[in-house]
């Protein structure tokens, strides 16, 4: 059904093209003194270009300090602890798999072969927070452990024919 109405969307936007195509072309031959409107587009090009540009700067700002990378701000007492975590064809080195609810992990993660990702799932098998097991390049996952359980790691890039093997479990008690 769905697979149909886009079908058919599209079928209805080509054919706007193409009669748009098929107008320009029919009327190419014409001439006419166009000045006038260069000028007016001209001036409305240069206020629509600099509203757009403040209006993409803001946009970029405000959702770039919303991006979960940077490294947050702990409560004072927080039990901060430091995981490396090694990706291999096929497997998981991690330092540090149990911890306690409330704990908070900085998983500094890596890989001496190719790329890997890392994602840490919850027991829902819900994507919790994940990133990419680079070569010479150690990326950074701040967690908050709020709930306790089993939680599973699994490789989020094809790496090889062991692939599915990766997976790793961290007990949150
Ligand atoms: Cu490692 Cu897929």
């Amino acid at each position: 059904m769905i697979q149909t109405v886009a079908w058919v969307t599209s079928l209805i936007f080509i054919l706007i093209i193409a009669a748009v195509f098929v107008w320009v072309f029919l009327n190419s031959s014409k001439k006419e003194d166009y000045t006038k409107v260069v000028r007016k587009w001209y001036k409305t090009r240069k206020v629509y270009g600099i509203i757009v540009v403040l209006l993409m700067l803001v946009v970029t700002i405000y959702t770039l300090r919303e991006l979960p990378y940077n490294e947050p701000v702990y409560k004072e007492g927080t039990d901060v602890y430091e995981v490396d975590v090694e990706a291999i064809q096929f497997g998981w080195n991690i330092s540090e798999t149990e911890f306690k609810v409330g704990d908070s992990v900085e998983f500094n993660v890596t890989t001496p072969d190719v790329t890997h990702g890392f994602g840490i799932y919850d027991e829902d098998m819900e994507l919790i927070a994940q990133t990419q097991a680079m070569p010479e390049y150690t990326n950074t996952v701040y967690m908050t452990f709020d709930d306790p359980g089993t939680y599973t790691i699994l490789c989020l890039e094809y790496c090889g024919l062991g692939h599915h093997l990766m997976t790793a479990e961290i007990t949150v008690q």
